[in-house]
């Protein structure tokens, strides 16, 4: 793994036309919903990221072929003979564990590891294993693998997907996938209602599966008998469109995105206007411009449509720079902070309380060397870095490589000076 730094000098101002890559969020479980369909699947507008290539490493490793051309991935499923998700690849990426409701469904056993340690707090996997039992699965934890076997198939269940922290979009993936092919009907309450898994319905409607409900709550699903390869075009990524918005506030300047739908960021451009930012909806996109005083308001993340815990990190970078006080709440992953002491070193004011934070704006950020750690937090800290004085050093962009693809030549090319050097 190169452990690329990016040397970041600022202040700048942005202003200028991005464009917003395809989903990660959507097109990961629609890669694993490739098994399903045997023969070649085909992904258009899939971005060109590290955790996508580990996902395409974990279905050729069940059997699969894969091909990457540009932003189109063919994923032949013909064959599946080895429905074992490897704890090497599957420690990698959590989203690795949503092979395992296709699996079942398509092999009726399965052998996944449980996904490894996360920089954003615990992350359980016991919601996904619950619905599959209730769709008929014998579950075993055996040194580490997650051991699933259905032997006379899985079967159409009423079932209950919230947690304690509100509904979960992958196990919502991952059963959804399960009961495509089940026998009967099964009803989803509580089911996530993200852009994602409505993108995932819709591919998976396409493909001959029967679902009621999409984007809602309720999820109703009459499982059918088999699933033919689809052609389809992923959503366009609402926290890369998120986060290049947070890059135009904190640096008062002005960009448009395109290929961006702002419908998918309603609560995230509600915010922006209570902050005194300017988004105007255009044909292919949208246009964000800051008169360069931001002001201060409360953030609470939640479940979609509420304002999504993958742009809080970014969002707490601009609070820092607004006029006033601000408490950012994190209801999703408490401890969800890993940028907190690094924003502090660039002269940030905050002061975290459980899963609070209270930031009171300052006039300025300075620069200095900090640390990523997860991927929405290293973004942040690159966003933040866009309005420092001085030279920021960002270590381990690896984590970044994970969502945004090729961030620092999407920003140098509206005015940010970001070098990545390897080391
Ligand atoms: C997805 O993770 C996203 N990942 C995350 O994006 C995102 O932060 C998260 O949803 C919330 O929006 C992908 O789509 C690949 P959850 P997921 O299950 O599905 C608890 C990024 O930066 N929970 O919806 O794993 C859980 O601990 C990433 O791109 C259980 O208790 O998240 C959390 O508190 C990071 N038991 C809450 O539910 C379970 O079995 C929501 O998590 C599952 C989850």
């Amino acid at each position: 793994m190169a452990l690329d730094i990016f040397k970041i000098t600022g202040p700048v101002r942005l202003d200028g036309t991005v464009t917003i890559s395809g989903s990660k969020n959507a097109a990961l479980p629609i890669i694993a919903s490739a098994i399903l369909a045997p023969g070649k699947t085909i992904l258009n507008g899939v971005p060109n990221l590290s955790d996508i290539e580990v996902m395409c490493r974990l279905v050729e490793s069940l059997g699969c072929k894969t091909e990457a051309v540009g932003g189109k991935i063919v994923i032949d499923s013909t064959v599946i003979d080895k429905p074992f998700g490897d704890y090497e690849i599957v420690r990698k990426m959590r989203a690795g564990v949503c092979v395992l409701g296709p699996l079942l469904a398509r092999c009726g056993k399965a052998e996944v590891s449980m996904p490894g340690g996360c920089a954003i707090g615990y992350r359980p996997v016991d919601i996904h294993l619950r619905g599959l039992q209730e769709l008929g699965a014998k579950i075993e934890l055996k040194n580490g693998y997650i051991v699933a076997s259905a032997n006379g198939g899985l079967k159409g269940a009423n079932i209950f997907l919230g947690g304690p922290f509100g509904s979960s979009v992958l196990a919502t993936a991952n059963i959804l996938m399960a009961a495509v092919l089940a026998k009967g009907k099964t009803v989803i309450e509580s089911a996530a209602c993200e852009p994602e898994i409505t993108d995932l319905a819709n591919c998976l409607v396409k493909m001959g599966a029967k679902i009621s409900g999409i984007g809602s709550p309720q999820l109703t699903i009459h499982g059918v008998k088999d699933l033919n390869p689809v052609e389809h075009t992923v959503i366009p990524d609402r926290i890369e469109a998120g986060t290049f918005l947070t890059a135009a506030v904190i640096t008062k300047g002005k960009l448009k995105l395109k290929n961006c739908r702002l419908e998918h960021l309603m609560a995230v451009v509600d915010k922006l206007r209570t902050m005194n930012i300017a988004v105007e909806e255009n044909a292919d996109g949208c246009e964000v411009s800051s008169n360069g005083h931001i002001r201060a308001t409360d953030i609470t993340t939640l479940p979609y449509p509420g304002f999504p815990t993958d742009l809080q990190a970014q969002f707490m970078a601009c609070l820092c720079m607004a006029k006033g006080n601000s408490v950012v709440t994190e209801k999703i992953f408490p401890d969800r902070f890993m940028h907190v002491a690094e924003l502090s070193r660039m002269a940030a004011n905050l002061r975290k309380e459980g899963p609070h934070v209270i930031v009171s704006g300052v006039e300025k950020l300075i620069a200095a060397p900090v640390m990523a750690s997860d991927l929405r937090a290293s973004a942040a800290l690159v966003v933040a870095a866009l309005a420092a004085h001085g030279e920021t050093i960002v270590n381990r962009v690896y984590h970044i490589d994970r969502g945004y693809e090729r961030i620092e030549k999407k920003l140098n090319a509206v005015g940010a000076k970001i070098e990545r050097q390897s080391v």
